[in-house]
């Protein structure tokens, strides 16, 4: 018999153990783990026999070390053996091949995407940027002058009651401030700083006290459009509205002006867009009146201009058939996950 250090004996235990452990824990049916019996604890020519033949190569005094070691062994390598037995016949397939089963159906890696009246904005400067619309921003806290005076409404006007606007209790002061009711404020912002010819749109949140109901919501949208040139008419009005309507909805959109009324476009008129043999009511514009561009510094018989204001919540709910406002703001990922 060879002789043996305690030290080499342990080390085969050990390296012994790692292998029958890793070994067994990835068989996966009853042969592989029979061919592993066989391997490991194999009572002719398995490895651990094989070990134990080596024990008698041991110098006497380490014998009752070197056979604690072996059983512990033996112990461990037929525990890992059982385990493995057990997990199988529970037809289990092994940590290996239960972390990836590629029969399995994938699970689907949801992408979210941006909200549909976000899109909506982005698609309205899309198509106005084609047609020579730059989209500048504008203030959401306004100061009276721009949402009121500048616009020809003046302290008495019926649009100016402050019970029908939200004004910053912050701000009481001699020159309050109020959150903006309408996007033709940016008209007046971008006219006082710059020269004609202007085209610029306007995208962004407007607040009236309004009941939420399925068309109206205390805060929404709208989109301004803005042309100053000399020679601008209704007829150059009708026609963007009708290239963009078309664009925006598909097909050949109808406009429509019907007569009204706003403080700083005269002529004034209602837009109705007829989608699907139905006119809509889309918002209101006119020629800015000679009023506002001498307030701002142009002369009205040298350019002329044109201004529009739709609901941003209308055009997207035509566009998607969203029969009820509020759903674009209850943030219900089962509506949102729709567009
Ligand atoms: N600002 C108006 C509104 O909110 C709409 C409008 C815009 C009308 C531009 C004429 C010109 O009702």
């Amino acid at each position: 018999m060879t002789a043996v250090s305690l030290d080499s004996f342990r080390g085969e235990l050990e390296r012994l153990r790692a292998d029958a452990e890793a070994a067994l824990a990835e068989a996966v049916d009853a042969a592989a783990l029979e061919a592993h019996r066989v391997e490991f604890l194999g009572a002719r020519s398995g490895r651990l026999k094989a070990i134990q033949k080596s024990l008698g190569g041991l110098a006497v005094g380490d014998k009752p070390a070197g056979g604690r070691h072996f059983n512990e062994a033996k112990a461990a390598i037929t525990a890992a053996f059982e385990a493995a037995q057990a997990r199988i016949e529970a037809g289990g397939l092994g940590p290996a091949a239960e972390a990836i089963d590629v029969t399995l159906p994938g699970e689907p890696i949801r992408l979210g995407h941006v909200h549909p009246l976000t899109h909506t904005i982005r698609r309205v400067q899309e198509i106005m940027g084609r047609l020579g619309f730059e989209s500048v921003d504008g203030p959401e806290v306004e100061d009276q002058w721009h949402n009121f005076e500048a616009l020809a409404i003046p302290a008495e006007h019926p649009a100016r009651d402050p019970l029908d606007n939200f004004y910053l209790s912050v701000a009481r002061t001699a020159d309050p401030l109020l959150l903006r009711s309408q996007t033709s404020t940016v008209q007046i912002r971008v006219m006082e700083n710059r020269e004609p010819p202007l085209r610029i749109v306007s995208l962004g949140r407007v607040y009236r006290p309004d009941t939420a109901d399925a068309t109206h919501y205390p805060m929404f949208h709208q989109v301004e459009g803005l042309l100053v040139e000399p020679g601008i008419t209704m007829a150059h009005l009708k026609s963007v509205l009708r290239l963009f309507a078309s664009s925006f909805l598909g097909g050949d959109v109808h406009v429509r002006f019907r007569p009204s009324f706003f403080p700083f476009t005269e002529p004034s008129v209602e837009v109705d867009m007829e989608w699907g043999g139905r006119w809509v009511e889309m918002g209101g514009a006119g020629m800015v009146d000679p009023a506002v561009l001498e307030a701002v510094g142009y002369d009205p018989d040298v350019v002329t201009g044109f201004a529009f204001g739709l609901g941003v919540e209308r055009i997207a709910a035509r566009r998607y058939g969203v029969d009820d406002i509020r759903d674009f703001y209850r943030n219900d990922v089962r509506f949102l996950r729709q567009f």
